[in-house]
């Protein structure tokens, strides 16, 4: 096991440079599965999420080539399993989506329950609904494994009851080669959505209108391989616009797509903050105190909810009182405990969180519990009086590639440390 170190209470200052967006490749890399020749995809994040992903596929019989550390040659042309191991699958939501490609390609498909951040309930029904609006049958069989299969996939008119992002992607590779039209509504609108849309057609799907409520897909016989190169990862980019923000200094974050900021620049300057944009980035600089703010978490185009634990280390230090209602998942506040360990005044009830900004945070002892919840303790910890550990830094390297490599280049002190395993015998 392994913790980082951080001596906060230094301003960071300079340039970084945003990965590929992990939430665009945990999608792109499944969709590989649709094509009938090579697809090679750049700008992939080194991460532990997308290694899960490719381990996944490459047990399914993929023949994947790494041409560099940010770029894979996928050929799944030889793949004839549709059943996707189990150990993998529950570690990461993300291997929900070899259940819309399996089936897209096989007509079948056999996956576990997915597993993922623990911050509630992470239900699949509108994937199912989905699936079977195609013309699959679902059951639930042996070992919590969902089988999935149809005689046919034939293109319908799908309603989701709530916006999801999993949902919208599940469907879209379920679809892209179904008989027929499908229309997707009240569809997810991420940036990622977007990505995965472009990707399938640059491989010759036909689908319009990703990025919009209805999304519409229409049937092709046969996908081709491709190059693409994936998005940057606007979560990322966001978290190191806050952590310059937190710790009053002035960073320059490149390799973004301004546009998929709005949401997050928006509550910066609300925050007092300056945020100066470019064509490919974003300047965050803060002189002043932060001002008190509110936010409520919503779908894109809204304020993201992955945005939301990074965020809550500015409400915890701004003047006044701010709240945060968490619309999209029942329990994103696992951080708060954490954060009151470190000083921050906050009370949740239900899905608000309602932040007395204090003058600093004190560096304590932490855990993380999930990847967004770590991002912001880390936030935390650069921004605080004296010395943090984090614990279970696991869940922070699934989302973040090199994240102290790019914080120390910011001038941050943060450290890797082994974390040794108490013995019985060392204790007595
Ligand atoms: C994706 O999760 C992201 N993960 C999450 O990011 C992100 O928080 C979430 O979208 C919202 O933007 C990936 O892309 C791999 P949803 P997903 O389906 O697809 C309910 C991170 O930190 N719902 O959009 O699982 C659900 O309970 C991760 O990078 C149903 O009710 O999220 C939630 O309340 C954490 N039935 C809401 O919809 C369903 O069938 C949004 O979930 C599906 C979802």
């Amino acid at each position: 096991m392994e913790k980082f170190v951080i001596q906060g209470g230094r301003p960071l200052y300079g340039s970084v440079s945003v990965s590929g967006a992990k939430n665009a490749a945990v999608a792109i890399i499944p969709a590989c599965i649709l094509s009938d020749g090579v697809c090679r995809i750049e700008n992939i994040p080194n991460i532990l999420d997308v290694s899960s992903i490719v381990r996944i596929l490459h047990q399914l019989g993929a023949d994947i080539r790494m041409i560099n550390k940010s770029t894979l040659e996928i050929d799944c042309s030889n793949i004839r399993d549709y059943v996707v191991p189990d150990d993998l699958v529950r570690k990461i939501r993300a291997s929900a989506y070899f259940m819309g490609a399996l089936l897209g390609k096989f007509s079948k498909a056999r996956v576990s329950m997915p597993g993922g951040c623990d911050f509630g309930v992470r239900p699949i029904d509108q994937h199912i609904k989905g699936f079977e609006a195609l013309g699959a049958s679902v059951s639930l069989v042996r070992h919590g494994m969902i089988d999935i299969h149809a005689e046919k996939l034939t293109g319908s008119q799908i309603y989701l009851d709530v916006v999801s992002v999993g949902a919208t992607v599940n469907i879209m590779l379920a679809a892209v080669k179904a008989e027929g039209l499908t229309v997707i509504e009240n569809a997810a609108k991420e940036p990622h959505i977007v990505d995965l849309a472009n990707f399938l057609n640059s491989m010759g799907a036909d689908i319009m209108g990703a990025g919009t409520d209805v999304i519409k897909i229409r049937g092709v016989k046969t996908l081709k391989g491709t190059t693409y190169s994936i998005i940057p990862d606007q979560i990322e980019a966001g978290t190191y616009m806050v952590a310059a923000a937190a710790t009053g200094g002035d960073v320059t974050v490149h390799n973004v797509i301004p546009k998929h900021l709005e949401a997050i620049t928006a509550k910066l300057i609300e925050l007092g903050v300056d945020v100066a944009e470019g064509d490919d980035s974003v300047r965050v600089r803060r002189t002043g105190q932060l001002q008190k703010c509110n936010i409520k978490t919503m779908p894109h185009p809204g304020f993201p909810t992955d945005l939301h634990p990074p965020v809550a280390v500015l409400l915890a230090l701004a003047n006044g009182t701010s709240i945060i209602n968490e619309s999209v998942w029942e329990n994103r506040f696992r951080y708060v405990e954490e954060l009151r360990r470190m000083g921050a005044q906050v009370q949740v009830d239900g899905k608000i969180a309602v932040f007395e900004g204090v003058k600093n945070l004190t560096g304590a002892c932490v855990k993380c519990s999930d990847l967004r919840a770590g991002a912001a303790l880390v936030i935390a910890g650069l921004a605080a009086v004296g010395t943090t550990e984090i614990e279970d830094i696991q869940h922070i390297e699934r989302g973040y590639e090199d994240i102290e490599a790019k914080l120390e280049s910011l001038g941050a002190s943060i450290k890797r440390v082994r974390v040794k395993e108490p013995s019985m015998a060392k204790a007595l």
